[in-house]
């Protein structure tokens, strides 16, 4: 697939299975996600991968942030959120490592880095066949998930990238019409 087909074809897929992408993948993939447009090259980006087993210890940390936000949840939906993360094969976990005070590079351009890491790593598996899904959700605001993640209270969990091999069709919503987010301002061209 050439890059317009990957950027024009890009969706969503919800059910995710095995196999996850080859260690080949992967490796450009996160290759492909560190090409980010990065303001002042502050290289604020970190992918945690969660694989196998450790996708129950992924939901362990999600079932105890759904338990310390609602401390009535019943077993049965603590039970179903540290089950999310068997969803798909491969988790990456995108965070956005910021420098809040940074002199010259404000924050959000730090966190938009991040998104475009995560957005150039789901082309990348796109591109290849594999399927991605990002997540975000009440866990992702939760210092102590950001703990958990080796990241600091200040820093941004942007998204768990869900990846795998996509098996129902992927979610084709009606898309929107480009054209009405877009102002041309071109001048009409003069004649002589
Ligand atoms: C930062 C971010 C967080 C998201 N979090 C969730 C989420 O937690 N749950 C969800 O169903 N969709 C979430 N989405 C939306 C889906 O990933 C997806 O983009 C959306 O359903 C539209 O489908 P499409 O990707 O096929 O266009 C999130 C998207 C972004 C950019």
């Amino acid at each position: 697939m050439d890059a317009l087909e990957a950027l024009g074809t890009r969706a969503s897929a919800v059910r995710l299975v095995e196999p996850a992408p080859s260690e080949a993948l992967l490796t450009a993939a996160l290759r492909a996600a560190a090409r980010a447009p990065d303001h002042g090259m502050l290289r604020p980006w970190r992918f945690l991968l969660v694989r196998g087993a450790a996708r129950n210890r992924l939901g362990e940390v999600l079932a105890e942030s759904l338990a310390r936000r609602e401390p009535g949840a019943a077993p049965e939906a603590l039970e179903k959120e540290a089950k999310k993360p068997l969803r798909a094969p491969l988790i990456v976990v995108v965070a956005a490592k910021v420098q809040p005070d940074h002199p010259k590079i404000p924050e959000v351009e730090q966190v938009i880095s991040a998104g475009s890491a995560a957005q150039n790593l789901m082309l990348a598996f796109h591109a290849e066949g594999f399927g991605c899904m990002w997540r975000t959700g009440s866990p992702a605001y939760d210092p102590a998930v950001k703990r958990a993640f080796g990241i600091e209270a200040h820093d941004h969990i942007i998204g768990l990238i869900y990846v795998g091999t996509p098996v129902a069709l992927t979610l084709e919503r009606n898309r929107p019409d480009h054209t009405q987010f877009v102002e041309d301002w071109t001048e009409p061209a003069t004649a002589g």
